[in-house]
């Protein structure tokens, strides 16, 4: 209900309040060399609200107790998780991120371990509360919806350094998804305000990490992408950089620039599988068209299909464009 809502939003303005104020104390320093390490800078980290979860089990949860927030709730919110003997804070010796609702109401965390010999996983996000609900929310959109609207463009990466890093370099339109894959419930909110009152017009551009798990990703969200007017770009990194690695070593320059390498998603899943093929041979070019006509096949726009139809000619170097364009049709 409406007002259990508000205590738990009530419960996330405070323990992000808190976590901000831990950043400066002497047991930070981990926090602290690691922003710094990132090229970020104490402005930086105010400016996206970065905070620090203490060591220990309970810090979190005693300041929230005292603000009178009772234990069931901090447990709801997903602060605190239930142990045997009451509840303990859930990011300990974290760096943390606030999520936030576009409203700028903040809903929940992103939390990144800072000891190597901490067991837990490398990010851990705010599990699914009545408040939390990762299908639907996109980290920074807060802070780009309006560019996003007034440029036309959603520029979405990976992690929360990612965010930071392009907004800080000038690409205000960026955002990224919470510890999930990009869906199509997120497809939908942006699209909403890429489009406003018109029908056509505005682009996605996923710009993943250039490694093995950013290429995938970037084929899932090609598996989201049906049924959109919204045009969908890639732009991934070559040699295997983030947009945060990016900036730290190339500058923010580079940032922007690997925004406007984008390519059609289209282009990108079609070239993904002739990557898988050898193109040496006459036979390793046949079977590397075979697993990319189905794809082409799939575009249900005529006009596209036939555009892809002899681009993927050319790209496994058939030389047979008719027999492409036939092959396609049969497999459409
Ligand atoms: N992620 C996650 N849970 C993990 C690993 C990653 O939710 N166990 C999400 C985080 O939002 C993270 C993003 O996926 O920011 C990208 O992950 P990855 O590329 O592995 O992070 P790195 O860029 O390598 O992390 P960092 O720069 O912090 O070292
Ligand atoms: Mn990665
Ligand atoms: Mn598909
Ligand atoms: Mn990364
Ligand atoms: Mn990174």
């Amino acid at each position: 209900d409406q007002g259990q809502r508000q205590r738990l939003l009530d419960a996330h303005k405070a323990a992000a309040e808190f976590y901000v104020e831990q950043l400066l104390t002497p047991r930070a320093q981990e926090g602290r060399r690691f922003l710094s390490d990132r090229g970020f800078t104490r402005a930086d980290a105010e400016r996206f609200g970065v905070g620090f979860a203490p060591p220990g089990w309970e810090a979190l949860t005693t300041h929230l107790r005292k603000k009178g927030f009772s234990d069931k709730e901090i447990i709801l919110a997903g602060l605190a998780s239930q142990g045997r003997r009451g509840p303990y804070d859930k990011f300990r010796n974290r760096l943390v991120w606030p999520v936030r609702e576009v409203t700028g109401e903040v809903v929940g965390f992103g939390a990144r371990k800072l000891d190597p010999e901490d067991d837990g996983p490398k990010y851990l996000n705010t599990q699914e509360t009545p408040i939390f609900k990762k299908s639907h929310l996109l980290y920074g959109l807060d802070l780009a919806k309006r560019d996003i609207s007034r440029e036309r463009q959603a520029v979405v990466v990976e992690g929360y350094t990612d965010v930071m890093a392009c907004h800080l370099s000038g690409v205000t339109t960026a955002v990224a998804t919470c510890g999930t894959s990009f869906g199509e419930e997120h497809l939908k909110i942006l699209r909403r305000m890429l489009l406003g009152r018109s029908e056509f017009g505005g682009e996605v551009v996923f710009t993943f990490d250039g490694d093995a798990a950013g290429q995938k990703a970037a084929l899932r969200a090609f598996a989201e992408e049906h049924g959109f007017v919204t045009e969908t770009f890639v732009a991934v990194q070559p040699d295997g950089l983030d947009p945060c690695d990016l900036r730290l070593k190339h500058g923010e320059a580079a940032v922007r620039d690997l925004v406007a390498t984008k390519r059609p998603l289209y282009e990108f899943a079609i070239r993904s599988e002739i990557a898988n093929h050898n193109l040496d041979t006459y036979e390793g070019r046949i079977a590397a068209f075979e697993a990319a006509a189905p794809i082409v096949a799939g575009i249900r726009n005529e006009g596209i299909r036939k555009f892809y139809g002899v681009s993927l000619d050319k790209w496994v170097g058939l030389m047979d464009e008719s027999y492409v364009l036939r092959r396609v049709d049969e497999l459409a």
